[in-house]
């Protein structure tokens, strides 16, 4: 956004001025994402921000979108969250979200994150005693403990199948198919995996392990999309799964707490909602039976329409180089000392990745954090970096320096 846009949004804000929806929307909307230099961003001074796999960035021009339907929304709070005023807009967002996935709306959901979506299927996928669900050591807590809770309220089985890390990080794509489709059984009726994992990013061959699966006699397909929503392109209708929960607050960008949750029509009447409240009458037959209709922080709702206004600006093919330039600087600075941990190239690889030091990782991450570089650091030996489109080569060039210094 130009500054003379932002002081134009700003001085109405200031006034008090009556800031219409389409202030807020159509003209933010128009001067967004210009700038995806670290200038557009509210980062502290001296911080290296290198941890978008944890939580993500908001942009600048985001934030003041955002803020003006805060400062809309205090105008008269009963008006906008609960009135018919924001309806239009919401719905804006929601076809906006569902265009960018390529699903139709009636399939996705608005929720709060990543672990929300995969909670609901846990809940309340028609899952009988004794059928099995089957996830990797690859996948996060959030898409898996709660498999482990209902697993002893309702009977169900569930089974963690294992492979060394040290071995998935030369996975080829079919490898990777047969890990996960090797070890399914009879009674295997859903198979979870993340499209990319948060330890070395492991861009899973969605489409090829649902096919594969499916052959195989598993019912549903459910995918933990928290780390790929915004780093890569996503197709749903092309990847053929049943259930897709993500986390837009990561690489999208958006304001935080927001998630979105797809369902594929053909087994919404097999997924019991985990929210039991009046929405669910209004939206029966459309994946927004999975959306909690208690108060929504609906400023954030409407900002995640600017976020994904901002995502666009830059090209997938521009995203996409980016990344690799950075990843693969990354690899060009890594020695024996500093060992590269994660799949060699983009095919397999992400804008996640890690590197094996010795010593305590945790402990390293929060001496370089002291330093200003974020990372995240594992117990098993290892520290992830996950850079974003505004991090520049030379921050991951300091970052290697900084991390020689300490070992
Ligand atoms: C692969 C994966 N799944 C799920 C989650 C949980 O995401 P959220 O806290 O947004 O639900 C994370 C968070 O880092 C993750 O990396």
């Amino acid at each position: 956004m130009s500054l003379q846009r932002r002081r134009f949004i700003q001085s109405i804000i200031l006034s008090g001025g009556a800031l219409t929806l389409s202030d807020i929307f159509e003209d933010v909307n128009e001067n967004i994402g210009s700038d995806h230099s670290l200038k557009g961003y509210s980062l502290g001074k001296n911080i290296k921000y290198l941890n978008h796999a944890s939580i993500g960035t908001c942009p600048k021009d985001v934030q003041t979108a955002f803020k003006a339907c805060i400062e809309k929304c205090e105008e008269n709070p009963a008006r906008y969250i609960w009135g018919p005023e924001w309806d239009e807009a919401r719905t804006k967002v929601h076809i906006q979200l569902a265009t960018f996935l390529n699903c139709g709306t009636e399939k996705l959901a608005i929720t709060h994150n990543t672990t929300e979506g995969i909670n609901q299927i846990a809940q309340g996928l028609d899952l009988e005693k004794g059928d099995e669900v089957v996830f990797s050591n690859l996948k996060h807590a959030g898409a898996s403990i709660c498999f482990d809770h209902y697993s002893k309220i309702r009977g169900i089985s569930v089974r963690k199948i294992e492979v060394s890390v040290d071995d998935a990080v030369h996975w080829s794509q079919s490898d990777c198919v047969d890990f996960h489709t090797s070890q399914l059984k009879d009674r295997t009726k859903l198979l979870v995996f993340p499209h990319i994992d948060n330890m070395i990013g492991y861009k899973h061959p969605v489409k090829a392990i649902s096919e594969k699966a499916r052959q195989l006699g598993v019912k549903y397909i459910a995918v933990d999309a928290a780390q790929s929503i915004g780093m890569i392109p996503v197709d749903l209708n092309e990847l053929g799964v049943d259930f897709y929960s993500g986390s837009p607050h990561k690489w999208l960008q958006s304001p935080k707490g927001l998630g979105l949750f797809y369902v594929r029509k053909e087994v919404q009447q097999s997924c019991a909602p985990m929210w039991v409240t009046w929405g669910q009458n209004r939206w029966k037959d459309t994946a927004q039976i999975y959306e909690d209709y208690g108060t929504r922080d609906l400023p954030t709702v409407l900002a995640l329409g600017h976020a994904l206004q901002y995502h666009k600006k830059a090209s997938w093919e521009n995203r996409t180089q980016t990344y690799k330039e950075l990843r693969e600087k990354a690899q060009s600075l890594c020695s024996d000392k500093v060992q590269w941990y994660a799949p060699t190239n983009w095919e397999n690889g992400s804008s996640l990745f890690s590197i094996k030091v010795e010593g305590d990782c945790i402990e390293i991450a929060s001496q370089l954090s002291q330093e200003g570089f974020i990372v995240r650091g594992f117990s098993q030996g290892f520290i992830r970096i996950s850079p974003n489109l505004m991090n520049t080569s030379t921050e991951i060039e300091k970052l290697f320096e900084a991390i020689d210094n300490l070992i």
